[in-house]
């Protein structure tokens, strides 16, 4: 351990410890739960010390051979995401925009061309398609599992049609980490010959009865943004796909078209590498990423076997796993603001993903709707409410999260 780490890990549990004190002491003088220390919503702090000096270490090996650009842990990081989901190429890229944007680039979407994707999600899915001219159709969500609903495609295709535009593909999101409902929407794409391309930027680690996100549709993107499941520290991202032909592509688009070398430029692209720096960071994250989706489950099992009664708790598809990157639940919408409030008094954080659906935002109205319109994604921005949810919660602080809403709620 260095010098400077050994003692960023000590202030950090000198921290810990304060917070532990002022907790107990807090207790001790019988002072109400609103007094008690807040809680994070998502804890980095605690995997940073569980990591130890590992990823100081990594740092420091990029700082001395200096490859910033491309260096051997951009190499080496690949081959870890390739062994861990199964896909025969990953691409790391800057960030989980670009990804998404990378693999839309790459099946040559453009005006006139409709990409049908879900309303209720962040803005990225749709920004992506808007970049190349091509229309965002938005599709409505299944209001158990927050994900695309199949019905609701099949209505966006004729929208598609009926507007003048030509159904190219289908870009679900696996939203809150849980996979779309793949075996209901690939058929739907066959039977309209539509590209299926998953946004995966919460998703990276779930499965779907036994095919893993990476695998899933022609290519998947996902995002290393610092609070999702797997998260670097700064901005990053990845395409995934079994295609050699697109892999290709992709490749040679996150470094301005490039062909043989990078004075030769095939086709236009743009700066998408990953930093070497953040590649370090995640190969070391990811040797612990599958304990830590353990622990995420956990948590999730026991908020969702007691929360059952007081609120929509999410409900995984059979057969499917979520990482669990949001614990969302829904409420009636009268009682979300007061549940939000009377969590906060408690020193609970939570969050609302997504206050307003896409095709009610400025940027998106315009945009084609699924048929009539979009009850769910209208009805669910008013309810829904996500809870801390990472996986060094610990079970008192899971007890002070579920009692919390039951006293809301019951
Ligand atoms: C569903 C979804 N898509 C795309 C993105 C974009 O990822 P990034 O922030 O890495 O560009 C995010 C990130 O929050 C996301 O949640």
């Amino acid at each position: 351990m260095t010098e400077q780490s050994r003692h960023r890990n000590e202030v950090h549990r000198s921290d810990v410890m304060t917070d532990m004190h002022r907790h107990e002491s807090a207790s001790r003088a019988g002072k109400s739960a609103a007094v008690r220390k807040p809680m994070a919503f998502i804890d980095l702090e605690q995997q940073r010390l569980r990591l130890g000096d590992s990823i100081d270490r990594a740092i420091q090996r990029v700082l001395e051979h200096g490859n910033y650009i491309m260096g051997p842990e951009v190499g080496q990081l690949k081959e870890n995401l390739t062994q861990f989901c199964g896909a025969k190429h990953a691409l790391t890229c800057s960030n989980g925009t670009d990804a998404l944007g990378l693999i839309l680039m790459a099946l040559g979407i453009g005006p006139g061309d409709a990409v049908l994707c879900p309303s209720f999600t962040f803005a990225a899915t749709a920004e992506a398609i808007v970049w190349f001219g091509a229309t965002p159709v938005f599709v409505d969500i299944h209001p158990h599992t927050f994900n695309m609903d199949p019905g609701s495609l099949e209505a966006a295709i004729r929208t598609a049609a009926a507007d003048g535009l030509k159904p190219v593909g289908v870009m679900t999101v696996d939203l809150f980490g849980q996979p779309a409902d793949y075996d209901r929407i690939e058929p739907v794409c066959s039977a309209h010959r539509l590209w299926l391309m998953s946004d995966a930027a919460q998703s990276f680690g779930a499965s779907y009865k036994g095919r893993n996100v990476g695998t899933i549709g022609i290519a998947t993107g996902t995002s290393f943004y610092p609070a999702k499941p797997l998260g670097c520290y700064g901005d990053g991202g990845a395409v995934f796909t079994n295609d050699d032909g697109l892999a290709s592509v992709v490749q040679s688009l996150r470094i301005h078209g490039q062909g043989t070398d990078k004075y030769d430029n095939v086709r236009i692209g743009l700066n998408g590498r990953m930093d070497t720096l953040q590649a370090a960071i995640l190969i070391e994250k990811l040797r612990i990423f599958p304990d830590e989706l353990e622990r995420r489950d956990r948590v999730a099992c026991r908020y969702n076997s007691e929360l059952a009664g007081f609120a929509r708790i999410p409900e995984p598809i059979e057969g499917a796993s979520s990482v669990w990157a949001q614990y969302t639940i829904a409420v009636p919408a009268g009682r979300r603001n007061g549940l939000a409030q009377g969590l906060k008094a408690r020193g609970i954080p939570s969050a609302i993903y997504y206050p307003m659906p896409l095709h009610r935002q400025i940027a998106y109205r315009e945009y084609p709707v699924a048929g009539n319109g979009l009850p769910v994604s209208e009805r669910l921005a008013g309810e829904v409410i996500s809870l801390p949810m990472h996986p060094y919660l610990e079970d008192p602080e899971q007890e002070r999260v579920i009692e919390a809403v039951k006293a809301e709620l019951g």
